[in-house]
């Protein structure tokens, strides 16, 4: 695979990445077993970077994704989070809490090391300089390599990075989400790589959406605009046209919408998630495909019919 670079400090990943959110949280309730073999398998098929957060599961997430990755642990680098309350889900930098977060992840995920640690959410509560002076400290440690900012803000990106280098932004961008390019000039003015997080859309862009009635009590599409009645009728039809375009150049809508993601950016890393080995080779099989300017055009006009905000 491919391997790309996100940031200037020495961040090399391969193309596509994997994310763990769905293995304990927001899709209803997994197979530990199958999803370690879903991360075994992209270790694989040449994925090396894997996401998780505090957040998903409250340490079970960090504990599944480090008993997948122990066989392998020097092969891949591993991205986690901090930044909310459990009881409230509420954002929450506050320096303690940072501090006693980051320890924690660093016994679930069983590392010495995090090699990109990202501040999940902005706290307007707490000052970002002071947030990063304690990531920092974590780096002068050595127990993180790299910094990364999640869910934030244009002010708070530079602020940040006046404090410390940030290596990865990442943010929700997908054929369905674009208001990320926003941010897009003041990371390459500061040379910040992307990571895009929910690449498929939480699977509207996976050839299996269904509508709310479909999915468990407690997934998250539950609460979702973009399936709200009305919106997922029109969004329904935005990915019938895209899965015409990919059916004629012989590849899966998940295909189409990751490597679309690829397309627009060299230093952009998408992280699709799935607890299913089969439905990782079909994602990651993406890092191989490529368009034409006349495809990619027609692909941002079935875009503009998206109904709905993003999660956020
Ligand atoms: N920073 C943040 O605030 C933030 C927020 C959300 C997500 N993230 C990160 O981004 C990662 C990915 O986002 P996401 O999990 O929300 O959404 P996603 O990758 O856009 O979509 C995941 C959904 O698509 C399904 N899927 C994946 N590949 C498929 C395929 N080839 N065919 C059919 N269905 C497929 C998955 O089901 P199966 O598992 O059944 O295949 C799952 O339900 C997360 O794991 C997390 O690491 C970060």
């Amino acid at each position: 695979m491919e391997h790309r670079t996100l940031g200037q400090q020495g961040l090399v990943v391969g193309a596509v990445g994997y994310g763990a959110m769905g293995t304990t949280f927001a899709y209803g309730p997994g197979d530990d077993t199958e999803s370690i073999a879903a991360i075994r398998r992209a270790h694989e098929l040449g994925v090396t970077h894997f996401d998780t957060a505090e957040l998903y599961g409250w340490g079970t997430g960090e504990r599944l994704l480090g008993t997948a990755l122990a066989p392998i642990r020097d092969e891949v680098t591993i991205a986690t989070k901090f930044g909310f309350t459990p009881e409230t889900f509420a954002p929450n930098s506050q320096l303690d809490h940072i501090r006693e977060v980051v320890d924690a992840s660093l016994v679930n995920l069983g590392t010495d090391s995090i090699d990109l640690l990202y501040q999940h959410v902005h706290d307007p509560a707490v000052p970002i300089e002071d947030v990063v002076g304690v990531m920092q400290e974590y780096v002068q440690a050595g127990k993180v390599r790299y910094l990364g900012l999640s869910n934030t803000d244009e002010d708070s990106i530079r602020r940040a990075n006046a404090v410390h280098p940030i290596s990865v932004l990442q943010t929700e961008y997908s054929i369905f989400s674009r208001e990320s390019e926003d941010l897009f000039p003041v990371v390459d003015e500061l040379g910040i790589g992307l990571v895009a997080y929910s690449p498929l859309a939480r699977g509207f862009l996976s050839g299996s959406v269904g509508p709310r009635s479909s999915y468990a009590q407690d997934d998250i599409r539950q609460f979702l605009d973009w399936w709200t009645p009305g919106h997922y009728e029109a969004n329904t039809a935005v990915v019938a046209g895209l899965t015409e375009l990919a059916d004629a150049k012989g590849i899966s809508l998940s295909q189409l919408a990751l490597a679309w993601i690829l397309a627009q950016r060299e230093d952009i890393v998408p992280i699709p998630g799935s607890r299913n080995p089969g439905r990782v080779a079909e994602n990651v099989a993406a890092a191989e495909i490529t368009f034409t300017e006349d495809e990619l055009a027609r692909i941002d006009a079935l875009g503009h019919g998206v109904r709905g905000k993003r999660a956020g």
